[in-house]
């Protein structure tokens, strides 16, 4: 994976962003604490890949930031501008335009009724990015040979049932490329095709990236796709970020207890690359509902001290572009 340019602006920057979904009724109101004070960047033409088991507060975040769910506190960046603060409340069109999203499941984010072309002419046409039906269908086959599938104008006429899963993963994101974004926030795009065409979706992302410097915010269950695609690699555990940074840095010297967790359930193709650190887990992922004070993974770790209890380490860099937020490196605060 290429390196991105760090000395640009990020393209996003999410700062303390935090969501607490009110449940419960009457005398019996709760929150559920889905994401506590997310603060990460996307640089241009780089893939962040968010990793966290299920529950962790992935999609929220990326439901925040595609402004789908308002967010409970915290700034979200976009092109250098707080688009909490100069965008109406719901996404204006330009953002919507510049923002992406792809979800995990390819059928349901596709109408069965409709053609291929219906789908893919939709946003052209919304977004004014062509008029007149022969533009149209042209502006479709491109995009389908973007995304590799062909024979495009047979594709185009096809309906969602008469493609592969993978096909249609592709439709869906040839259908997020129409309106030419700059992000694209993927919800697990390829937890639900077959393993054998994972691989594909996963080099076409790579290669969108290289040839059009889009930019990803990658969403997995899987440590393993996020080392493949992620340039920078976040943790997610419980609603809380925590650790973060270069993807290679990151999967070498793992340094939060849930992260080498995390790893050594991950094939080891690489020398060097920690498998077996002992880290094993017990106890469960804690409620997020009115959560305990403390790192939420003590209750599970092996390492636990006093203060992991206590109080939530802020973040402390472990080496240039990688930080973590575990008692074990301190109490946090030095980035
Ligand atoms: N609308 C909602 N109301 C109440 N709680 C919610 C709502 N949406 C999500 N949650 C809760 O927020 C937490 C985080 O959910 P989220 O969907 O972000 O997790 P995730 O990491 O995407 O999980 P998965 O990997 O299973 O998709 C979960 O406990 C979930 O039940
Ligand atoms: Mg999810």
């Amino acid at each position: 994976m290429s390196q991105s340019n760090h000395e640009q602006p990020p393209i996003l920057d999410v700062r303390g962003m935090t969501k607490h979904f009110p449940v419960g009724v009457l005398f019996n109101k709760r929150q559920v604490h889905a994401v506590e004070d997310a603060s990460f960047t996307v640089q241009c033409g780089q893939v962040v890949a968010l990793v966290g088991e299920s529950g962790s507060g992935k999609t929220t975040t990326i439901r925040m930031i595609a402004r789908l769910i308002p967010v409970t506190q915290g700034e979200i960046f976009f092109e250098g501008a707080n688009i909490l603060k100069t965008e109406p409340r719901w996404a204006s069109m330009d953002y919507r335009s510049k923002v992406q999203l792809i979800f995990q499941d390819p059928f349901a984010s596709l109408n069965s009724v409709h053609t291929i072309e219906h789908h893919l002419a939709r946003p052209l046409i919304i977004h004014k990015k062509a008029s007149g039906r022969q533009e149209i269908h042209e502006r479709v086959c491109d995009l389908l040979e973007t995304v590799e599938l062909k024979p495009a104008a047979e594709i185009a006429n096809r309906y969602p049932h008469q493609l592969s899963g993978g096909q249609r993963q592709r439709v869906a994101i040839a259908r997020a490329l129409a309106v030419d974004p700059q992000l694209i926030l993927a919800d697990e795009p390829i937890s639900m095709l077959d393993v054998s065409i994972r691989m594909g979706v996963l080099n076409l992302i790579d290669k969108l990236k290289e040839e059009r410097g889009i930019s990803y915010v990658y969403i997995t269950h899987d440590l393993a796709s996020a080392r493949y695609i992620g340039d920078k690699i976040m943790v997610m555990y419980a609603g809380h970020m925590v650790e973060g940074g270069d993807g290679e840095a990151l999967m070498k010297e793992a340094a939060h207890p849930y992260t080498q967790l995390l790893l050594s359930a991950v094939p080891n193709p690489h020398a060097g690359l920690r498998t077996d650190n002992g880290i094993g887990a017990r106890g469960e992922v804690p409620s997020l509902i009115n959560p305990p004070p403390g790192c939420p993974f003590s209750a599970r770790c092996l390492k636990v001290m006093k203060p992991c209890r206590q109080v939530m380490p802020g973040q402390t860099v472990v080496q240039a572009g990688h930080w973590v937020r575990c008692h074990l490196f301190g109490p946090g605060g030095n980035s």
